[in-house]
């Protein structure tokens, strides 16, 4: 029987060196587009595919993104107070409900498949989504969404994927592709961050994934990969064979918000989606067009 999907890990324990100044005291998933933090539009992407329950894997200096999930009892009495029922509202729609949202520290930057690892005990025995929130996803469906239908199409795990530049490659993981229908894609093997001269394809993961527990046992073996870490990639290559493993082409646009100009793009895309704000951006990007 395929089990509901409940759960989400948000792996949030990584520095933001490529942020800085700008994520000395911050954490970089606070970094706001438009008027949300990054790590907001993850929790809501989730939300929207039915997930209720939230694990964030953090570390030191993260405690404003356990914050900003709470009930922020001045600044809800001062707007009351004001009657500003619209910033209410919004304060209130970010909060997730008590008991659905749990830290577990990873004290060590082992790699994303440690951080995975941390979260083992709130996994338990259930299928989980991953969602990295420095990949942030503009479409009609949520991309997590598109990809619980494939997990419950399927039964198994399913990564998003796009494909990407064949010198690319060495940036992302990569699939070995089998059976391929246009969408969803039969994983036949995976490697993290192959150089383009050892690459299986050019179908790289992006950072939405929906997989089954047994991903744990796996990555249990502590196995060094990919610039000496602990890859979520290697341990999901280890399932590969056992239970049904899928890419799936999603439809949207996926912004690398780990990467400057990336982020600059993901502002002005999201900045086009507001009906309040779109004229007056198509107005200033006309100005600097030539610049
Ligand atoms: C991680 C994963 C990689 C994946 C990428 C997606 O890499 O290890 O397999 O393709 O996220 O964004 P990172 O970006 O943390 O180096």
């Amino acid at each position: 029987m395929v089990k509901k999907l409940r759960k989400a890990v948000l792996p949030v324990a990584g520095l933001g060196t490529r942020f800085l100044p700008a994520t000395k005291a911050m954490a970089k998933e606070m970094l706001p587009v438009v008027d949300r933090p990054l790590i907001q539009y993850a929790v809501d992407e989730a939300r929207a595919a039915g997930i209720e329950q939230f694990c964030m894997i953090t570390g030191r200096g993260k405690i404003a993104l356990v914050e900003h999930f709470d009930v922020a009892y001045e600044l809800e009495a001062t707007l009351k107070q004001r009657g500003r029922d619209a910033e209410l509202e919004t304060l209130r729609a970010a909060q997730l409900s008590p008991g659905d949202i749990v830290t577990v520290r990873q004290q060590v930057p082992l790699g994303l498949g440690h951080a995975i690892w941390c979260a083992r005990a709130f996994i338990g025995d259930d299928p989980f989504a991953i969602l990295l929130p420095d990949d942030l996803i503009l479409s009609d469906t949520p991309c997590t969404q598109q990809l619980a239908d494939a997990y419950y199409q399927t039964g198994g795990s399913v990564v998003a994927v796009c494909e990407v530049p064949p010198d690319q490659t060495n940036k992302y993981g990569i699939l070995k592709v089998g059976r391929d229908d246009g969408r969803l894609v039969e994983v036949t093997g995976l490697v993290e961050k192959p150089r383009p001269e050892d690459a299986p394809s050019n179908l790289s993961i992006i950072g939405r994934y929906v997989l089954l527990p047994d991903v744990i046992e796996h990555l249990a073996r502590m196995e060094r990969g990919a610039g000496n870490e602990v890859q979520l990639t290697d341990g999901m290559a280890r399932m590969i064979g056992n239970t049904p493993f899928h890419g799936l082409r999603y439809s949207g646009t996926r912004f690398d918000c780990g990467d400057k100009v990336g982020f600059l793009e993901a502002q002005i895309a999201f900045a086009l989606q507001r009906p309040e704000m779109a004229a007056q951006v198509r107005g200033f990007l006309r100005k600097y067009q030539d610049a």
